[in-house]
């Protein structure tokens, strides 16, 4: 093995930084004994590649047809379908769902006649049988294999030609090319590399699924988001049973795409209605809460906000919020004292979004304004009223993005005022403008919530 082909390096098995020598601590991410030595035969031997270059007029006649799943949910995180040849990496933590929910798919794909491979280096076959028994997933068009060599998957590809791989999971999956472990950061990035290969070349959609920890640290996913086409994480609390999964980069359509399921003794099902399955569970007439509409992608979901402020028994008061940006509500509250005499400094701040559902549009800004106050006061805001719109630090309130589609959600879910930014509502249609209750500033926004 000559030095120039096969170079040693050293890896950082938290963040992929890679070191021509050894060190202690990671000098990127800071963390301790993670470089570890890996053998990379980057480009050695493959000469046989081949070389082409197409015309941008003739590469945009390769148009995508997508293929839908016919699970709602999974398309729509997708923008739309499956596209051929795409490489499409689905992340969470372990126990969340990915393997059901891949099943699934695989299955409703090979019942419409396409081919699948399914591949896991996870379970056995006999546990992936068990699994697909409850889910009703028989079709005999569905392969199941429990390889994880690259080579082997290769050759089984050649074999079998599916219309759609999955792979379970990448961390599992091996390159003799790298001397390292299988889930080490330089395994994971090669085997990633080789299914983009197989992608690109054979046109074949590949699935790949990722662990991932609360914080993102286990070998893996975080460093391949900019090799693969599309990403997908579930999100939120791993207890409950609604699950979430959110499109983090889509190179063939709208990112922060938001898909909801629920995990039932059949798999996870699809939600059609994911606000009614938001606001389920709302109690009325409670101060501190606040139903929002918040675009999620490119569609309107009215999610419940909580807020609990409290008299503080501690010399520092407390913040604490789940679901939105800890630094925007303390933001917010400081423009609270400044605009609105509202000085909340001996105050506890909790804040929650019901749901596990993350926001992070600014035009939250307004309900946690309205969710705070309402709690401070102990004032229950009108529970037929939906509230969006963003403030400034002059506490302005200004134009918020989709303001049809949020008010349309609204309506279509009984409710029957909406506070929101005077700015939207001028360029609106005069006829719904009655139900619309605009507001320009902080002031005007406390007072037209009664607050
Ligand atoms: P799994 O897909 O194995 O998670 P991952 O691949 O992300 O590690 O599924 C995890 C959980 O889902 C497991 O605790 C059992 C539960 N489950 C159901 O509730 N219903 C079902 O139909 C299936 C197959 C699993
Ligand atoms: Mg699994």
């Amino acid at each position: 093995m000559s030095k120039k082909t096969k170079g040693n390096m050293f890896v950082c098995q938290s963040c992929g930084t890679a070191s021509l020598r050894w060190m202690g601590r990671c000098p990127s991410c800071g963390e301790w004994d993670s470089l570890v030595e890996e053998v990379s035969g980057v480009s050695a031997g493959r000469t046989d590649r081949e070389v082409k270059a197409v015309t941008l007029a003739d590469a945009a006649n390769m148009d995508f047809a997508r293929v839908i799943t016919g699970n709602s949910e999974f398309d729509r995180v997708l923008g739309g379908g499956l596209v051929p040849g795409s490489l499409t990496l689905l992340g969470g933590e372990p126990g969340v769902g990915k393997s059901t929910l891949l099943l699934q798919i695989s299955n409703l794909l090979a019942e419409k006649g396409a081919k699948v491979l399914y591949v896991s280096g996870e379970e056995s076959a006999e546990q992936i049988k068990l699994r697909s028994d409850r889910l009703g997933a028989g079709s005999r068009n569905l392969l199941v294999s429990v390889e994880t060599g690259i080579e082997d998957i290769k050759l089984l590809v050649e074999m079998e030609k599916p219309d759609l791989l999955v792979v379970d999971s990448i961390q599992t999956m091996y390159s003799p090319e790298m001397s390292s472990a299988p889930g080490s950061i330089g395994q994971v990035r090669e085997c990633t590399m080789a299914f983009l290969e197989i992608a690109k070349k054979k046109g074949l959609s590949t699935i790949l699924i990722g662990h991932i920890t609360k914080d993102g640290s286990i070998a893996g996913p975080k460093v391949l988001e900019h090799i693969v086409d599309v990403v997908l994480y579930f999100e939120g609390d791993m207890r409950q049973n609604q699950k979430l999964v959110r499109t983090v980069k889509n190179r063939f359509g709208p990112s922060n795409e938001l898909g909801v399921f629920e995990m039932t003794s059949r798999g996870l099902q699809p939600v059609d209605n994911p606000s009614g399955l938001f606001l389920a569970e709302r109690k009325k007439h409670v101060s501190g809460s606040v139903v929002m509409a918040a675009m999620q992608g490119t569609r309107p979901i009215l999610v419940e906000l909580q807020a609990l402020v409290t008299q503080t028994s501690f010399s520092t008061a407390r913040r604490m919020s789940a679901g939105v940006d800890p630094n925007r509500v303390t933001l917010l509250m400081a423009m609270l004292e400044k605009r609105a005499g509202i000085i909340l400094n001996s105050c506890d701040v909790y804040m929650n979004v019901a749901g596990g559902l993350t926001l992070s549009e600014p035009a939250l800004d307004l309900a946690v304004i309205g969710a705070v106050v309402s709690s401070y006061r102990d004032v229950p805001l009108d529970d037929k009223t939906i509230i969006f719109g963003e403030v400034g630090l002059a506490g302005e309130v200004r134009a918020v993005s989709s303001a049809d589609a949020r008010i349309r959600e609204a309506f279509g879910m009984g409710f029957n005022q909406v506070i929101m930014p005077a700015t939207n509502v001028d360029s609106m249609e005069k006829k719904e403008v009655k139900k619309l209750k605009a507001v320009d500033s902080v002031l005007d926004f406390l007072e037209a919530a009664g607050l």
